[in-house]
């Protein structure tokens, strides 16, 4: 209690520092939030303000031991070093963590019987990133958290329908056309920042995408609507 009590009056002494952190904080939840990353940018952000406050608490335990005295500038900048510390080593610590490094693909089983070359050609630029068994990485997936959140994405969408398993396991691919008039598919974070262009179909393509699905079997045609109508429903 007392440590709290005193660190609040720190922080109370030191309110910009504060507010940068604070401010820090709020823009890696803003990105994780962008990134579809939610809840692992905010556990981050968290567990990097717990460890730096409790290097505090011992630095200033090592000073209360020591009688070493400390004056209200050295405060501050023992903070702000220790908080840079915790960030860079925190950092560097992400990069060694495997999940997301590991880029060994599901087999590929059969993909679905495609109407069209363009019609597949389409399903790829849009979907094969996350969707498939042949994703090819981008850059920023090799930097730590965005890796953890590309893998993720990947893992949640595979669970959900995997193209190039299509024969084996069609998984939801009868939503496929419903995701995409609906426009909840490609999720809104993939093409943000200006990220896979290639994602982003322009109407013509988008209706000529939904046009060759339709003669594609399991996509979710006419003849399963009515089925769908009824899950909607409930
Ligand atoms: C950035 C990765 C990503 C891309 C690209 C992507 N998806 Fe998804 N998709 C997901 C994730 C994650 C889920 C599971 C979570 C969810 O439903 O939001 C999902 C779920 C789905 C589902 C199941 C949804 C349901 O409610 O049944 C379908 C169908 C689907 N995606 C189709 C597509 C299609 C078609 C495209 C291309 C136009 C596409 N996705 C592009 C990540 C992606």
């Amino acid at each position: 209690m007392d440590a709290i009590r005193t660190r609040l009056s720190a922080i109370r002494r030191h309110w910009v520092i504060a507010v940068i952190a604070l401010v820090l904080v709020v823009l890696w939840i803003a990105f994780g939030a962008l990134i579809g990353f939610l809840p692992g940018m905010v556990a981050l952000a968290l567990f990097a303000l717990v460890v730096w406050w409790v290097v505090l608490e011992v630095i200033a335990w090592r000073a209360r031991r020591t009688g070493t005295t400390t004056n209200p500038r050295r405060e501050a900048r023992t903070a702000v070093i220790a908080g840079v510390a915790v960030a860079l080593v925190g950092f560097g610590l992400m990069q060694a963590v495997p999940y997301g490094r590991d880029r060994t693909a599901p087999p590929v089983t059969g993909e679905p019987t495609w109407s069209s070359a363009a019609t597949r050609d389409l399903m790829v630029r849009a979907c094969y990133q996350c969707h498939s068994s042949v994703v090819d990485y981008p850059a920023y997936a090799n930097v730590a958290p965005t890796s953890w959140a590309v893998q993720h994405h990947i893992d949640e969408a595979r669970g959900a329908v995997n193209y190039s398993q299509f024969a084996t396991d069609p998984g939801r691919a009868d939503d496929t056309i419903e995701v995409i008039r609906d426009g909840s598919m490609p999720p809104a974070y993939f093409t943000r920042f200006g990220t896979n262009p290639q994602a982003n179909l322009t109407d013509a393509e988008k209706a000529a995408l939904i046009a060759g699905l339709e003669k594609t079997p399991g996509m979710g045609d006419q003849g399963e609507r009515g089925e769908r109508g009824e899950r909607d429903g409930d």
